[in-house]
């Protein structure tokens, strides 16, 4: 599925004739792809009118979640219901997409069959009919917020990144270069790359590391609750207590990198050249709540990024210097940027 959507993705770049625009909305649309073809069995066009209102709605709501008001309902909710502001719009696009995720249920429940099952939904419909036992989590409410979270948590945190990694590419060309030399040598210009090419692309694997490492796209991490008493290291942690294991922390530790706060493919290459692991890199966080998505998300990454780079060599547009500043919503991600694709 990913190699499929980097083919139609490349083609509406290429579609732009190496005139300035912005990349965002594009990748959001490839990258969402890959998971209504996990849960829906099927991707959208990009031209979609639906799953472009689909796509508009959740970034409008995690960019509210992650604002001022947000905060001020979290830590008042028994007053702040009551009051009209932004937080109240968190719950009528959540709604909007509860029901869309509702129509597409019911399209699958007209056309199951359990002896074939196409998708996330099928699978999850036939455990809603074998499971007999009402608490195991197997219903139709529990469905739609799974599909939900998928959505929520694999499309905006993946777009972010590849986002950041375009920056970052228009930002340092002699980077760009060098990854375009490898993916050449390896891949060459006349098949697309695939998962197996990448432990013979240290150089293009470091870079991607780095870009996850400085795009630090979650620098809080996600709020978890100690659900009983526990003591970490020197600190008691009563049940209950709010833990923001921050990212941050490892990703920029001074006394971990060499250069923390300096984008630097070298932090993941030894002096062969050779790809080397990091204990502190840890942008998918780390323990029983890991990640659930990190190896899409990684072959994600590694696909989109590459078929990207083999493609087109990519620059800012004149008079547009790019920058590193962000914006803080759902995720930390750059200020609106455009950039030129010229095919190569
Ligand atoms: C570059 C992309 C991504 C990054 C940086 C990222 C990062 C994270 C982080 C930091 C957490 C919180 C872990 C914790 O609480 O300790 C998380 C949780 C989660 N992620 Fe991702 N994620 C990415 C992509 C994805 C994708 C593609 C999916 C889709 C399947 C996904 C699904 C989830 C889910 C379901 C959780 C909640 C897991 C749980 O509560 O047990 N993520 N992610």
């Amino acid at each position: 599925s990913i190699q499929q959507e980097c083919h139609f993705l490349t083609e509406a770049y290429a579609l732009q004739q190496g005139k300035p625009f912005n990349a965002q909305s594009l990748i959001n649309s490839a990258v969402s792809n890959i998971i209504c073809c996990l849960v829906f069995g099927d991707r959208f066009e990009y031209t979609d009118k639906q799953h472009h209102m689909i796509l508009q709605t959740f970034n409008e709501l995690l960019y509210l979640e992650g604002g001022f008001w947000a905060q001020v309902y979290n830590t008042l909710p028994w007053l702040m219901k009551w009051l009209p502001g932004p937080h109240q719009k968190i719950f009528t696009l959540t709604q909007n997409i509860i029901d869309f995720i509702h129509i597409k249920i019911q399209e699958h429940r007209e056309s199951f069959d359990p002896s074939s099952q196409r998708d996330y939904i099928d699978c999850f419909l036939t455990e809603m009919g074998e499971m007999k036992d009402k608490d195991s989590g197997f219903d139709l409410d529990n469905l739609k917020i799974c599909t939900m979270d998928l959505f929520g948590a694999g499309t905006e945190t993946t777009t972010t990144t590849l986002h950041w990694g375009l920056l970052y590419m228009i930002y340092y060309p002699h980077i760009q270069e060098r990854v375009q030399a490898e993916i050449d040598t390896v891949v060459g210009s006349s098949r697309q790359p695939s998962m197996t090419d990448k432990e013979k692309m240290p150089y293009t694997d470091a870079v991607i590391h780095e870009i996850q490492r400085m795009a630090n796209i979650v620098p809080l991490n996600v709020a978890r609750m100690t659900n009983k008493d526990t003591v970490l290291d020197k600190y008691k942690l009563p049940k209950g207590t709010l833990v923001l294991p921050t990212l941050v922390s490892v990703l920029r530790d001074e006394s971990m990198w060499e250069t923390p706060h300096t984008f630097n493919p070298q932090h993941f290459l030894d002096r062969e050249g050779k790809f080397r692991k990091r204990e502190a890199f840890l942008p998918f966080s780390a323990g029983k709540r890991v990640c659930l998505g990190e190896q899409l998300a990684r072959m994600e990454l590694f696909l989109f990024f590459t078929c990207l780079l083999q493609r087109f060599s990519f620059s800012a547009p004149a008079g547009e210097p790019p920058t590193l500043e962000f914006k803080l919503g759902g995720t930390l991600c750059p200020k609106p940027y455009r950039l030129c694709a010229v095919p190569r």
